[in-house]
């Protein structure tokens, strides 16, 4: 079926952003159990999965137009939301074609990309976009090859460069984030980035999820779920724009809960990249309401078995206490006791 694009819905302001009930049945939703706990939750990323989120190696949803201009939005306000290293532009080439052959394989009616040598064109119908460049030569393309592309794709990334066993984030578009600065962390270590999380590091996460990486093969990229919870369905929540969105989490109550609040799931994936070496990181970000969430018996069962038990570390750290309780109280009611099966 044709996704038809929602172009005028917003993220901020007026949060005009809805799903259509399509746009519900392929939400990623992010738990197998009916409790939650860190662990090294990674698996191949091949097409095919739970819902319709999995089919596409950069999956393009109803929202992709809308999110492309909220991007847009964020760096005209602060460019730093994008930088690269300068020893990563071989990664940025690398990340352009990645994401680019990707798109036009698995959404051919919005995407082309043909090559003739190193002369490419690029076409991308939803944006109204046509572009001819020499693979190779930045100054062909209106800015550097990393941010060009990230600008066409949904969620946020990050680029790794690999050296002395370990990995450093070296470059970013980060516009969709979950409280984090690309600013603050960029040129930090794998375990230096990770450093704010609770209980992860002792339980030995960082440790195990590292290694594998180090050993990630081109070809066979692979894929996590990671998740928060956000009040309004708000893309930029980055500690530069705290003062904008931390006020929101005092709005919230009893009677506006089920709409204000919601789950933020990341569906992250990692891609060895071939010329470089280093690793393509995608933070693709998928927000539904409490709301939304309750119309599925099965969701709406775990989701309030998984807040009413998290531990306190987590929920601290995701910035939720404020609203929990209430979310817990307002599914409570909508879970009717029965058993869960494992899976998704
Ligand atoms: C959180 C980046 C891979 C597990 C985070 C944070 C960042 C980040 C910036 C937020 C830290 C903060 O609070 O400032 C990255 C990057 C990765 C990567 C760039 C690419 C290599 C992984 C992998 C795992 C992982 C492979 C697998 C275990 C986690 C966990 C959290 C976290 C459990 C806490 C999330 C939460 O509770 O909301 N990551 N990460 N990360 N990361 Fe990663």
């Amino acid at each position: 079926m044709t996704v038809q694009f929602k172009p005028a819905e917003t993220f901020r302001d007026t949060f005009t952003y809805k799903k259509s009930p399509e746009d519900l049945l392929r939400f990623p939703f992010p738990f197998p159990e009916d409790s939650y706990m860190y662990s090294v939750n990674i698996e191949p990323h091949v097409r095919g999965g739970p819902t319709a989120a999995f089919q596409a190696q950069f999956d393009v949803d109803e929202h992709y137009i809308a999110e492309c201009k909220e991007r847009a939005r964020v760096l005209a306000e602060d460019p730093k939301r994008c930088q690269v290293l300068p020893h990563m532009l071989t990664a940025e080439w690398d990340s352009l074609e990645m994401i680019m052959e990707n798109l036009a394989a698995d959404y051919p009616e919005h995407f082309t990309l043909s090559k003739d040598g190193d002369a490419w064109t690029w076409v991308n119908r939803p944006l109204g976009i046509q572009q001819s460049f020499i693979f190779g030569k930045a100054e062909t393309l209106p800015c550097g090859p990393f941010e060009y592309i990230t600008r066409q794709a949904q969620g946020d990334f990050t680029l790794q460069d690999q050296r002395e066993d370990n990995l450093f984030v070296d470059g970013g578009m980060v516009t969709t984030q979950a409280d984090w600065s690309l600013e603050f962390d960029i040129g930090m270590s794998f375990q230096e980035w990770h450093g704010p999380v609770p209980l992860a590091h002792e339980k030995g996460v960082f440790d195990r999820a590292l290694k594998y990486l180090l050993r990630l093969q081109y070809g066979q990229p692979v894929r996590r779920l990671n998740w928060t919870m956000t009040v309004n369905p708000r893309l930029d929540t980055s500690p530069e724009n705290y003062p904008v969105w931390g006020p929101d989490k005092a709005s919230v109550t009893p009677e506006n809960v089920a709409e204000k609040v919601h789950l933020r799931v990341e569906l992250q994936t990692l891609y060895r990249l071939p010329r470089s070496n280093a690793i393509l990181f995608g933070i693709r970000c998928y927000l539904t309401s409490v709301a939304d969430i309750a119309k599925v018996p099965k969701w709406r069962r775990r989701l309030h078995r998984v807040l009413r038990d998290l531990h306190p570390d987590i929920a601290a750290y995701k910035g939720i206490p404020r609203y929990q309780q209430m979310v817990v109280d307002y599914l409570a009611p909508l879970d009717d006791g029965s058993a869960t099966s494992p899976g998704i």
